[in-house]
């Protein structure tokens, strides 16, 4: 199992630091194979330990003229070679197109990074049946090139992602089977993972990781549900 903490646009520099600390101390007599923090871009640092640190979101360039941006340039600055795209904030909040979204996964497939690739659908789409939903996650892949070797999938339905409701089993294993057999990639869910249903989720055999939001946010509570996870 693998676990992944995205802070979205919270903790600073300084709690960022604290924060990879104390998880390392929580785990260090865990054999907690591999756990991932995307903090924001200011607080971006070399990993430590066990914690490897992905950025949140990077632009397809080394350095230039994009106000507001951050590059290849950035990243390498700490190491990083993990990054998030097509996060379902970015799409809908950034307006960030499938287009957009492709150029940025292109972009950093050749520069070799390891690719958390999102995508979800929102619960207008779900409420159309099965049917509308693949369609809908399929359309997600357009541009993208699912036999890139260092590719994740994060599987996050956009209607369970901060609203403290996860999906049920049963949804997270209707969409990963089949994405597993279609894609066969490394699969995570995404969408209010919580020390409460961690246990059940990690059971799916179709879900090879979590991609953790607000619950990832102290390191001592994510550091429960990563042995919770694992099942230590
Ligand atoms: P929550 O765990 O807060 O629902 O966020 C999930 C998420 O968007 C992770 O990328």
């Amino acid at each position: 199992m693998k676990f992944y903490a995205n802070f979205k646009m919270n903790h600073t520099r300084d709690s960022t630091s604290k924060y990879i600390e104390l998880l390392n101390k929580e785990l260090k007599d865990t054999n907690s194979g591999d756990i991932f923090v995307f903090p924001p871009a200011t607080a971006l640092q070399k990993g430590e330990d066990k914690v490897v640190i992905g950025a949140q979101n990077g632009y397809f360039g080394k350095n230039g003229a994009f106000t507001g941006e951050i590059g290849l340039e950035q990243l390498k600055e700490f190491n990083i070679d993990t990054i998030l795209i097509g996060h379902s904030e970015r799409r809908e909040i950034f307006g960030e197109s499938q287009e957009f979204v492709a150029k940025k996964f292109d972009y950093y497939k050749k520069e070799n990074f390891n690719i958390i690739y999102c995508i979800g659908e929102p619960l207008e789409v779900r409420e159309q049946g099965v049917e509308a939903l693949f369609e809908y996650l399929y359309s997600q892949f357009e541009g993208i090139d699912t036999t890139y070797k260092n590719l994740t999938v994060a599987y996050e339905p956009i209607w369970a992602i901060g609203t403290g409701v996860s999906a049920t089993t049963a949804d997270i294993e209707l969409v990963h089977n089949r994405l597993k057999e279609r894609f066969n990639v490394e699969l995570l869910y995404g969408g209010s993972v919580k020390i409460d249903t961690i246990e059940d989720i990690a059971k799916i055999d179709s879900v090879d990781g979590v991609l953790v939001g607000s619950a990832s946010l102290k390191a001592d509570e994510f550091a429960k549900l990563i042995k919770k996870g694992l099942g230590a």
